[in-house]
């Protein structure tokens, strides 16, 4: 009989990336033992990577040493919360390559912008560092793919942040799908709604005393200082963000991809636009249904940033059709109807992660941070989010994005996911900062 752990290795093509350590990473990495401290690096301290810092540091054989952030006073912040949560103080620095140097640590949390996430992991593993990349794994395709050559060129663990594929109720009712009970996947509908606010019309001044913005811009083309933009407000301009779909929707467009046990679409579809407060910076849509043909199965999402009305009382979630049952399942459990539309089966957590709040906390968090620990420490084979599946769930995120920003109807690769249609090279790729350009 298949355990439970060699099914979800199996799952959704789903292969552990876990290399032989190269000999350039392994020449300045610590070789990390079972029961030894992890050391942790935090870059971003923002939302995300406070709630990181909180989960790392209460990990068990895990030290948060160092908290990095252009914005000093969000070390500050986390700082002040780690002691009040009993833990030691971490060190602070403006500039993450600081930390990088430092031979005592092992672990990266990248809690920065996604214009950071690519090239700032691939810093991190060249430096030796294991990485935990909040999604989206990539700012463009063409980095994600990059991100996996560093990965397997370095041959260290890079766990991605999205964190359901550690909830215990969602993997069993992954295994109960693989187990035949919904009978075959044919559709699964995906949806995220929130009601963000406008973003107004900022004006060019110069950068506030308390940030770096040259370092905040990295590897992006730099621009003017703009006052509506940092924090946050940056994931809705291309040079910087990914949009509402890399941004919530790769979360459940991931668990929809586990679901049917495929690895890229064959078309995508998308029909979007910006309704709201249509005359403020914001430059992408704020409301947009995506649909991806697979080769047997079809995944929509639905994302509404600006109004909020729950779908099956949720304000995200996925609705997995079959030809026995359906399913519906989020962060805090699941529920499977018969065909009549009659509850069959309900499990729901005791404790509910944050579903659509703008940082994400709870228990889950910590599932999945332990996993990445035990993976690096050896202990647990089951990488539950890999860098190489990441990569194809963050692709159809992108995907939804070249397709709103070209307008067309985008054949794939079966192989590749690659679009056979033409992409302008910008879409794909996009331009860097001269010196910031990651490679391997
Ligand atoms: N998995 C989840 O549930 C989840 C939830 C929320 C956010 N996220 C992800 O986390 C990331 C951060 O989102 P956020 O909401 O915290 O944004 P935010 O704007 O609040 O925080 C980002 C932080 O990164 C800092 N930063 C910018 N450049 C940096 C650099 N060079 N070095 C170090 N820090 C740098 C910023 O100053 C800021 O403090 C995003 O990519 C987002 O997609 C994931």
């Amino acid at each position: 009989m298949t355990s439970r752990r060699q099914f979800l290795r199996h799952a959704a093509g789903t292969t552990l990336a876990v290399s032989a350590l190269s000999s350039s990473a392994a020449s300045y990495a610590r070789i990390i033992g079972a029961n030894d401290r992890i050391n942790v690096i935090v870059m971003g301290v923002g939302g995300r990577g406070g709630v990181l810092t909180q989960d790392f540091a209460g990990a068990s054989g895990a030290i948060v040493t160092d908290l990095c952030d252009p914005d000093v006073r969000r070390c500050d912040a986390a700082n002040a919360e780690l002691a009040e949560g009993g833990f030691a103080k971490a060190r602070v620095h403006t500039d993450f390559r600081k930390a990088l140097e430092s031979s005592d640590t092992d672990l990266m949390v990248i809690a920065a912008p996604d214009h950071w996430h690519t090239p700032g992991a691939i810093l991190g593993l060249q430096a030796g560092k294991h990485v935990y990349l909040e999604k989206p794994v990539s700012h463009n395709p063409a980095e994600g793919e990059l991100l996996i050559k560093a990965q397997e060129h370095h041959g260290k663990i890079v766990q991605v942040g999205n964190q359901q594929r550690s909830a215990l109720e969602t993997i069993e009712l992954i295994n109960r799908i693989r187990q035949g009970e919904l009978g075959d996947i044919y559709n699964v509908y995906t949806w995220y709604a929130n009601n963000r606010d406008t973003i107004g019309n900022g004006k060019v001044v110069a950068a506030p005393d308390w940030l770096d913005w040259d370092l905040w811009q990295g590897p992006a083309p730099r621009r003017d200082y703009q006052d509506n933009v940092v924090h946050y407000n940056w994931h809705w301009f291309w040079d910087w963000g990914t949009g509402e779909t890399c941004n919530n929707a790769m979360h459940e467009l991931d668990i929809a991809r586990w679901a049917i046990g495929a690895d890229y679409p064959d078309k995508v579809e998308v029909r979007g636009a910006r309704r709201y407060y249509t005359e403020d910076d914001w430059e992408m849509y704020d409301t947009i249904e995506a649909t991806y043909e697979f080769a047997d199965a079809t995944v929509v999402w639905e994302g509404h940033s600006c109004n909020k009305v729950n779908k099956f009382g949720r304000g995200r979630g996925t609705l997995i059709y079959g030809t026995k049952g359906s399913a519906i399942v989020d962060r805090n459990g699941y529920e499977i109807y018969d065909l009549g539309g009659k509850l069959q089966h309900e499990v729901k957590v005791k404790v509910d992660s944050a579903t659509t709040d703008t940082r994400g906390g709870g228990p889950l968090n910590t599932l999945h941070v332990n996993n990445h620990l035990e993976v690096i420490r050896g202990t647990n084979t089951d990488q539950h989010s890999p860098v190489n599946d990441g990569h194809k769930s963050t692709l159809m995120c992108h995907l939804a994005n070249i397709a709103y920003r070209t307008g067309e109807t985008l054949d794939c690769s079966a192989e590749t996911g690659r679009p056979v249609n033409d992409v302008a090279d910008n879409l794909w790729s996009r331009e860097y900062e001269l010196g910031w350009e990651p490679t391997i």
